[in-house]
């Protein structure tokens, strides 16, 4: 029997998810807002905030849908934004989508895109909601098409970023300052050129390793062999300098899998900085089965990131470490095994090998590419082939879950991410080419408050 209940990701309890909004940790817990539809499985209802919250990234508790689209500043949408500890309260900043009916392509007519602030003491009741900016107040060539807030302290001053499409269809981040975090001025638009794409969604700012970097997930990108294989894309440029005058170095991206989008960071109490995306991707043509049962769509798992030579490596969060139950079990090249999920794998390859999961999924290097391949149909809901370059001795840290695999190849340099849906929750795992050990994991602990 199927089972494509997740247990060691974050999903709604029914409905629709998509992007994770306002990470941070406050007052002791771990907060994870997302998109959030209840009444829906396909997204099309408008969309408020859900709340996930926890004191160690294993617990957690579910206390419903702090912020809805009940004004008419965000009636069709209550869209993504940020969550900023501010004295006693969280400071939720996000977008209020509103659209007019009319004959409207929404782009360049029949759109607000508002800039909007909730405060909340607890992640869980929010106060009023107060309009901060409206597109009257983004730059004039831009089109209607503004959002997601992301702001933080640096120094004396707060940063908002946004993501915007130009009246030219350049995707673009506006950068703002403040005092307060209230009255914003314009300080800076980020903006490659030629254009990088048509509109950028969710843009993030951090710092990590002495250095700033900008996370964007551009739109209209052409797509290669090995790059850019998604339908829109998901990635961090390096800053060469501060916010207001640093320039942008080259574009790496997150993730090589089909399923990650909107990722954001937070900086945990200890100082590491993470990283959940949705577990998803706009408008693709492949199918989760799920929805059928009343629900779709999860987050990844939270990532740390470190600076590696090549550019920022994740690895699932140190606390995950806590679920492995029993020794490791070898398999020798060669070998075949039925393990129940879920599970994590590890593995070195010195050379071309591959991992078969569930008899219709691969995970191969041959020629020096590295690939994500369904052979079934059914298992990857239309799922096909992703493909990354990669050389020299290969590690793989490999957690799967009951409907989603995170491949973490060459140190975390390297991520797939993908759902899969196997009809048992007990699967086969082959391996050619590379011995692997493999540990099975506990559940994290979900509660509905
Ligand atoms: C990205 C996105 C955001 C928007 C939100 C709406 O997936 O399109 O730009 O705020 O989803 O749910």
């Amino acid at each position: 029997m199927a089972d494509w209940r997740q247990v060691l990701h974050l999903e709604p309890p029914q409905g629709w998810l998509n992007d994770p909004n306002g990470l941070c940790f406050f007052h002791g817990l771990y907060h994870v807002f997302f998109q959030y539809a209840p009444d829906s499985t396909d997204g099309r209802t408008p969309k408020g905030w859900g709340h996930w919250q926890s004191p160690d990234l294993l617990h957690w508790t579910f206390t419903g849908s702090t912020l809805l689209p009940d004004t008419p500043w965000d009636c069709s949408g209550a869209y993504s934004g940020c969550a900023v500890p501010c004295g006693d309260v969280l400071r939720l900043y996000y977008t209020g989508n509103v659209k007019h009916p009319g004959p409207h392509d929404y782009t360049h007519t029949g759109r607000d895109s508002n800039t909007l602030l909730a405060e909340t003491p607890d992640g869980i009741r929010t106060g009023p909601k107060r309009r901060l900016m409206a597109n009257a107040d983004y730059p004039a060539d831009c089109s209607l098409h503004v959002r997601d807030p992301k702001v933080w302290r640096e120094a004396q001053a707060w940063y908002l970023l946004l993501g915007a499409r130009s009246l030219q269809d350049a995707g673009r981040a506006l950068l703002y300052r403040s005092r307060d975090g209230l009255a914003w001025t314009l300080a800076r638009v980020l903006e490659p050129r030629p254009a990088f794409g048509y509109m950028w969604e969710c843009p993030d700012g951090f710092r990590l390793d002495g250095r700033r970097w900008l996370s964007v997930c551009p739109q209209g990108l052409p797509h290669g062999e090995t790059e850019n294989q998604n339908r829109y894309q998901s990635g961090y440029f390096g800053l060469d300098g501060d916010w207001e005058t640093g320039t942008l170095t080259a574009f790496a991206e997150w993730d090589k899998g089909f399923d990650f989008y909107a990722p954001q960071t937070l900086r945990t109490p200890d100082g590491r900085t993470l990283l959940i995306g949705w577990m998803g991707m706009p408008d693709a043509d492949y199918r989760n089965p799920t929805a059928a049962l009343g629900w779709q769509h999860c987050l990844t798992l939270p990532r740390e990131l470190t600076a590696g030579p090549g550019g920022l490596c994740q690895r699932p969060a140190r606390e995950l470490d806590a679920l492995a139950e029993g020794a490791p079990l070898d398999l020798p090249a060669g070998s075949t095994h039925t393990l129940p999920l879920p599970f994590r794998l590890r593995m070195t390859a010195p050379g071309d090998f591959a991992l078969t999961l569930a008899d219709g999924v691969q995970f191969e290097r041959s020629g020096g590419l590295l690939a994500l391949r369904f052979r079934d149909e059914a298992l990857g809901g239309g799922r096909t082939i992703r493909r990354a370059r990669c050389g020299g001795p290969l590690t793989l840290d490999l957690v799967a879950d009951r409907s989603s695999l995170e491949f973490y190849a060459d140190g975390g340099a390297t991520v797939f991410s993908t759902r899969f849906y196997p009809a048992d929750p007990r699967i086969s795992l082959s391996v050619q080419g590379a011995d692997a050990a493999v540990q099975t994991l506990r559940p994290m602990h979900f509660v509905l408050s």
